[in-house]
């Protein structure tokens, strides 16, 4: 199995997973390690993978590796809206150019392929409402960031239907977990109230998100590669939705804070206001359901993880903090 960014956050975890539930598995990870990889994060496996220091961005590689496996799990990507907003090029390049070098290599060898994507691709939900997305809402990215992901699945599409690439997507919602950067929501507050700082929200912190723990993710692309069928797509969310002031608040109490020990600071530009995904089909179909069913335990194991690795978020910490203070958040 070759992992595309397997030293980022949920593909590291992912690795570590295929790991415990498939031991006999052979596993290459290619990372190019940009300020989101960390090989640290694959420390307690990194004697049974193989590690390629590279970049999907070169079909060279991407040739050899996908000719030397059966399956391609693909989560490179830049991940991060606020950094899409100041620099769009690396998006560009690396989520949709990324993209295409791998299916034209999987088209090449015949390889299974399933890619990651996200809720963003659907724009947003307004916050009165119960609606849900579903695997037939339009397309309608608000972000740099959400609009290479989403031309990134188009590609995938068209690479299905026009050379039968056998290929599936699954669309997530918001993740968290251990090992994740602390530039991201939920982690950098947590590290924040490590610090010794106060949280920080933006605007008025309505925006809703759902929840879904990283390991949850990962059982879902489990049973997408063990049983999806090919050509499909299959949204993934925990149900969990909650406003970041919320989260914020629950944070806080885990930490033994008061509850309104935060800032709200500038808004990011053209902020989705909710996002809520209806895993029907993945429930029904494939028989997935989140093992976090409860958020504020999930969080708690989560807060215990960053109090107990200082070691692996304090080197990013001071970096990603400058970059937020220039932004004025
Ligand atoms: P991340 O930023 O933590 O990790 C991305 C990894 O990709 C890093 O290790 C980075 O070094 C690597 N990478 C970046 N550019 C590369 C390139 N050109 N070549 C090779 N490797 C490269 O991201 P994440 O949060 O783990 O997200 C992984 C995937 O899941 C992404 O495709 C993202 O769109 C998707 N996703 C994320 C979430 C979430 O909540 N984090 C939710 C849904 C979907
Ligand atoms: O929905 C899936 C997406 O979730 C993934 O595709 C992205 O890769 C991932 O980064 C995430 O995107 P968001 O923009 O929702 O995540 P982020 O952690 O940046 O922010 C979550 C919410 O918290 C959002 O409403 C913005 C807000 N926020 C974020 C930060 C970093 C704050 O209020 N304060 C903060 O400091």
């Amino acid at each position: 199995m070759l992992i595309t960014g397997g030293a980022g956050f949920i593909g590291a975890n992912f690795a570590h997973h295929v790991r415990r539930c498939h031991p006999g598995y052979r596993i290459i990870l290619l990372d190019a390690l940009t300020y989101a990889g960390n090989r640290s994060s694959l420390r307690p496996i990194i004697d049974h993978i193989e590690f390629v220091h590279g970049d999907v961005r070169d079909a060279d590689v991407l040739d050899r590796l996908v000719a030397a496996s059966d399956t391609v799990v693909h989560f490179a990507a830049e991940s991060h809206v606020d950094n899409s907003l100041l620099d769009p090029a690396p998006f560009v390049q690396t989520n949709l150019v990324g993209t295409f070098n791998l299916l034209e290599a999987v088209r090449r060898y015949d390889r299974r392929l399933h890619h990651i994507s996200t809720d963003e691709v659907f724009g947003d939900l307004p916050l009165d409402s119960d609606e849900r997305f579903t695997e037939l809402s339009r397309y309608d990215p608000s972000s740099p960031y959400a609009a290479t992901k989403a031309g990134s699945d188009m590609l995938v599409r068209a690479w299905v239907r026009s050379y039968g690439v056998r290929a599936t997507i699954s669309n997530c919602a918001n993740n968290y977990g251990p090992y994740q950067h602390v530039e991201k929501f939920i982690p950098r507050q947590i590290t924040n109230v490590l610090a010794g700082d106060r949280p920080k929200v933006y605007g008025r912190g309505d925006n809703v998100r759902e929840w879904t723990h990283v390991d949850d993710h990962n059982t879902a692309i489990d049973a997408i590669l063990r049983s999806g069928r090919m050509g499909e797509t299959y949204l993934v969310g925990s149900g969990q939705e909650c406003d970041n002031r919320q989260i914020v608040r629950l944070i806080l109490e885990l930490m033994g804070r008061p509850a309104d020990d935060f800032d709200l600071v500038t808004d990011r530009p053209g902020h989705d206001a909710r996002y809520a995904n209806d895993s029907d089909k993945l429930r029904t179909e494939l028989g997935w359901k989140p093992r976090y069913a409860d958020l504020s335990a999930g969080l708690a194991g989560t807060i215990d993880w960053y109090r107990r690795n200082g070691w692996w978020w304090k080197p990013q910490k001071d970096a990603t903090e400058e970059r937020y203070r220039r932004l004025g958040r």
